[in-house]
């Protein structure tokens, strides 16, 4: 007799297209009597109307609720499907096979404890088997099903079964799981789905859902105790609570805590759950506690065990799969969510790329979609968080894309880098007031966006000129002369572009820094990079001045010859003809390069500039 297993199962399944997925969870949940009666007398209409199973019911029917999937035979989104047997329960997180939908994945893998991982018999394991299998087991599934699908269209042959489980187990070697089975199955026909298989015979094993009520997933080790603050609770004087989800272990009352990263430490004086006071609460429970001290704790801070506390850096290494049809591009800002915390972060490095279908480590200065790095990070403030592998809740994050608010990619944390404990930011008792006052002048950037050949750097030493006999305090930084130097290692590729930006950034805000007025012309393409470098000054000094040029003017002025080789296809990622330019939507000035003279046009910035230094 096999130990009673426990009573609830998380499982994902996963296949490519075509690979009977659908049909596999349909047919589960029919055999397990989840399908209500008028559902079943739907499902059988629809399979008659569709014509795609003859008069049999086509299961996969069922779990296309999206009109989209019915009509294009796909599916689009992640669904969860809840069955039971005498021996358990099941939540089944039914991801899409396609490519592009790794989000979908991700999301369904995160939550799951096995994966059933689906392949046609016909067909074998796919480069996109693989790469689902990778992102299971980095989102650290550990425990994993291979389900040799249509195994009657292979005329239930033993040797097409063993080469592909073979095959499969080979590629999983290196994915540290703890179990792996591989089961024949024909979702269609239901052959060993619930019922052994007169036509596999050969085949001692269990069937599929024989073997997912029994199997032993690992319950979450005794972690220690976190609790991600979500909201702090003061509803009257009184009362001040700590509300979140518990994330790792547990916590009693009158247990001491301690607020991550700082020395604040108290102990549980009152724990709330849902339906009142209670003495205790573990991983996955939602609670307010109450602590004795009124510490000043705030969203996004992490209450844990005082003996076992979490990395607190800002600096960490990680895996991060990648889910954006643009490029990830170290340098570049992404907003990044770990638990309860949101902050600003970017990849400093990425120190490998993984290719899902060798597992081997490739050198990588981008991720494309879908793409596996191992990445160095690091984020505007240090945040409190464990290792992936020791905790999946404390130790996961996404980053967002700040203009479209879209989630471009998961990560899985490997370890903190504890570089920001070591260098600290040196204070210096004469500051930028100081020198600012020194100089008689408000420090600003004037930043000059456009096209090559736009007019930029014409325009910008004008305005330094007016304000230089002004008696203005200033310097000019330009790509042309940056490049022979501090940026001599960068050519134009997208991330050569963002670093080159990040660079000029820096010594910009170093030059505000020391008092100065800095003239900045870049083409500085993308719009996340100039947004990045208004962030990182203060309100109203940074000034976008977008000198709008039409590419055919700019074209035809070819100061530098550029263009014309360019268009010959001489000089690739040429911006405007081979490389993108994506134009300022809200600038604080637009200049018609094409329009007025240079003069003129120099004139309305010093005019902005003299406004904010008379305020
Ligand atoms: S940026 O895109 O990274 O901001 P930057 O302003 O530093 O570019 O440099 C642009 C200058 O480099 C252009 O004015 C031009 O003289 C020169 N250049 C050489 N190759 C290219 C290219 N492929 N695309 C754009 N500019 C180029």
């Amino acid at each position: 007799m096999a130990t009673p297993p426990r009573g609830q199962l998380r499982l994902l399944t996963c296949g490519s297209v075509d690979d009977g997925k659908s049909t596999l969870i349909g047919r589960l949940l029919h055999e397990c009597g989840a399908i209500a009666d008028d559902t079943r007398d739907t499902l059988a209409r629809d399979s008659r109307r569709l014509g795609t199973t003859g008069d049999a019911p086509d299961f996969a029917l069922l779990l296309d609720g999206l009109e989209a999937e019915r009509e294009q035979g796909i599916t689009i989104d992640v669904a969860y499907r809840h069955f039971a047997t005498a021996r358990r329960s099941f939540i089944v997180a039914d991801c899409p096979g396609h490519a592009q939908h790794t989000r979908n994945m991700a999301t369904g893998a995160s939550n799951a404890e096995l994966a059933v991982i689906l392949v046609d018999a016909r067909r074998g394991v796919l480069a996109q088997t693989r790469l689902h299998a990778a992102i299971c087991a980095l989102l650290g599934i550990r425990d994993m099903v291979l389900a040799v699908n249509k195994i009657d269209l292979v005329m239930f042959d033993q040797d097409v079964f063993e080469r592909i489980a073979a095959d499969f187990r080979t590629f999983a070697a290196g994915l540290a799981l703890r179990s792996l089975a591989a089961i024949p199955v024909a979702a269609r026909s239901g052959d060993n789905l619930a019922t052994r298989s007169p036509h596999l015979a050969w085949y001692a094993g269990p069937t599929l859902l024989g073997y997912l009520e029994t199997v032993e997933v690992a319950e979450d080790a005794a972690a220690p105790f976190r609790l991600p603050v979500q909201w702090v609770n003061r509803p009257n004087p009184d009362f001040r609570g700590l509300s979140g989800t518990v994330a790792g272990g547990a916590v009693g009352l009158g247990d001491g805590v301690v607020i991550a990263g700082t020395a604040m430490a108290s102990t549980v004086a009152r724990i709330l759950g849902p339906d009142g006071d209670v003495e205790r609460a573990a991983v996955g429970e939602a609670v307010t506690v109450c602590l004795a001290d009124d510490l000043d704790v705030a969203r996004g801070d992490m209450l844990s065990a005082p003996a076992d506390r979490p990395a607190f850096a800002d600096q960490f290494a990680a895996h991060v799969l990648w889910m954006d049809a643009a490029a990830l591009l170290p340098g570049r800002q992404y907003a990044l969510r770990m638990g309860t915390a949101w902050t600003t972060a970017s990849v400093t490095a990425i120190r490998h790329r993984m290719d899902v279908t060798t597992r081997e480590q490739q050198a990588a200065r981008a991720l494309a979609l879908n793409e596996i790095g191992f990445c160095h990070l690091a984020t505007a403030r240090p945040l409190a968080f464990d290792a992936y592998a020791a905790n999946r809740r404390t130790g996961a994050f996404i980053l967002v894309d700040r203009t479209t608010n879209q989630t471009v990619g998961c990560g899985m944390v490997a370890y903190p880098l504890h570089r920001a404990g070591n260098v600290h930011r040196e204070a210096y008792p004469v500051d930028q007031a100081a020198r600012a006052a020194a100089l008689g002048q408000r420090p600003m950037v004037l930043w000059f966006t456009g096209l090559s050949g736009a007019g930029k750097s014409t325009i910008a030493k004008l305005v330094e000129q007016a304000l230089h006999g002004a008696g203005r305090h200033t310097y000019s930084l330009d790509g042309d002369n940056l490049r022979h130097g501090l940026n001599r290692d960068l050519g134009f590729t997208a991330q050569d572009r963002v670093e080159n930006i990040r660079r000029v950034a820096e010594v910009a805000r170093l030059m505000a820094d020391a008092g100065l007025i800095v003239l900045c012309s870049f083409i500085s393409p993308f719009r996340a990079e100039r947004q990045m470098v208004r962030d990182m000054l203060p309100e109203g000094a940074f000034v976008e001045i977008f000198v709008d040029t039409p590419l055919a003017v700019c074209a035809a002025r070819d100061a530098k010859g550029l263009y014309a080789g360019a268009l010959r296809g001489e000089i690739p990622n040429f911006t405007g003809i081979s490389s993108p330019y994506e134009p300022p939507e809200a600038a604080d000035l637009v200049l018609d390069g094409a329009g007025g003279a240079p003069e003129v046009l120099a004139a309305r910035v010093v005019e902005v500039v003299e406004r904010y230094q008379k305020k």
